[in-house]
């Protein structure tokens, strides 16, 4: 029994990860932005919670996820890592904590693992970012990398587009991944490329890559919570599959308790204090 507890309640951690693909493990990883949502997905036994910073677009009705600001990361992060028990939580380093110096991201990357209790952060972009990450890595701060579509870059890409279809594009996706795996980073997330491109990012480098809309030989795959419960119902990507359709259930609850209320059914005898 003691064991079994000791077990059941040991967090993931970097390595496990590094570990589940040298075992060839599928890692699951999916986003949430507070306690409510960071605990159900815990209990239904995600290895990684991503408090990402589509907190902006998805629940904060920002287009981009440009406005994400430093506290608005800690204060998601914080609220979501009381929820979590098991799984590794990372937070997004928002756009401009740590594109400016080295100095100002690894005060921001600390500050966000100080205040919020997550294991890790996230960067966006290729081996430009390789001195920061190493710089990072050496402060003892984990980084999770993220190539291909990179958000915060969105003006810069032209668009939502996918990355790497090219041959010079691909090659550079694999260097970059490469010179992240050198600079110390414990895994990446591969967003929006060919499939076959990610395949060979993915054999190309040592720690998990984790994909989404990169097909299916990605070492994990990750999707923001709100776009796979239906939620967020404008997003509709390709690589998007819905598991459920909470937004039309949302809309069908709030209507009959509006006509409940409106004809008098409710509150019932049972729902009233010494009715
Ligand atoms: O911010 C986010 O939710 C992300 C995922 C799309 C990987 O970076």
């Amino acid at each position: 029994m003691a064991d079994y507890l000791s077990e059941t309640k040991k967090r993931v951690t970097t390595l496990d990860l590094v570990r589940m693909k040298a075992k060839g493990q599928k890692i699951v990883m999916i986003t949430a932005y507070d306690a409510l949502f960071g605990a159900l997905v815990d209990q239904a036994g995600v290895d990684v919670v991503l408090v990402g910073d589509s907190v902006a677009p998805v629940l904060a009705g920002e287009e981009t996820t440009i406005p994400a600001t430093v506290e608005q990361m800690i204060y998601h992060g914080r609220i979501t890592r009381r929820g979590v028990r098991r799984a590794l939580v990372v937070v997004d380093l928002p756009f401009l904590s740590y594109q400016v110096s080295i100095p100002d991201a690894v005060a921001n990357a600390g500050r966000i693992l100080k205040e919020t209790g997550a294991t890790a952060v996230k960067l966006e972009g290729g081996a430009a970012w390789a001195p920061t990450i190493a710089a990072l890595v050496n402060a003892g701060i984990p980084v999770m990398g993220h190539l291909g579509f990179t958000p915060q870059s969105v003006h810069q890409l032209g668009g939502f587009k996918i990355q790497g279809k090219e041959a010079d594009g691909a090659a550079r996706l694999v260097d970059d991944a490469k010179a992240l795996e050198q600079a110390g980073a414990f895994a990446m997330v591969l967003e929006l490329m060919p499939g076959p491109v990610a395949a060979e990012v993915t054999r190309a480098v040592s720690i998990p890559t984790i994909g989404i809309g990169a097909g299916a030989d990605c070492d994990g795959q990750v999707l923001v919570l709100h776009d796979m419960l239906g939620l967020n119902e404008g997003f509709t990507p390709k690589f998007l599959k819905r598991y459920a359709e909470l937004g039309q259930a949302v809309r069908d609850a709030v209507s009959r308790f509006g006509g409940e209320v409106r004809d008098g059914q409710y509150p019932g005898p049972e729902h009233t204090h010494g009715g």
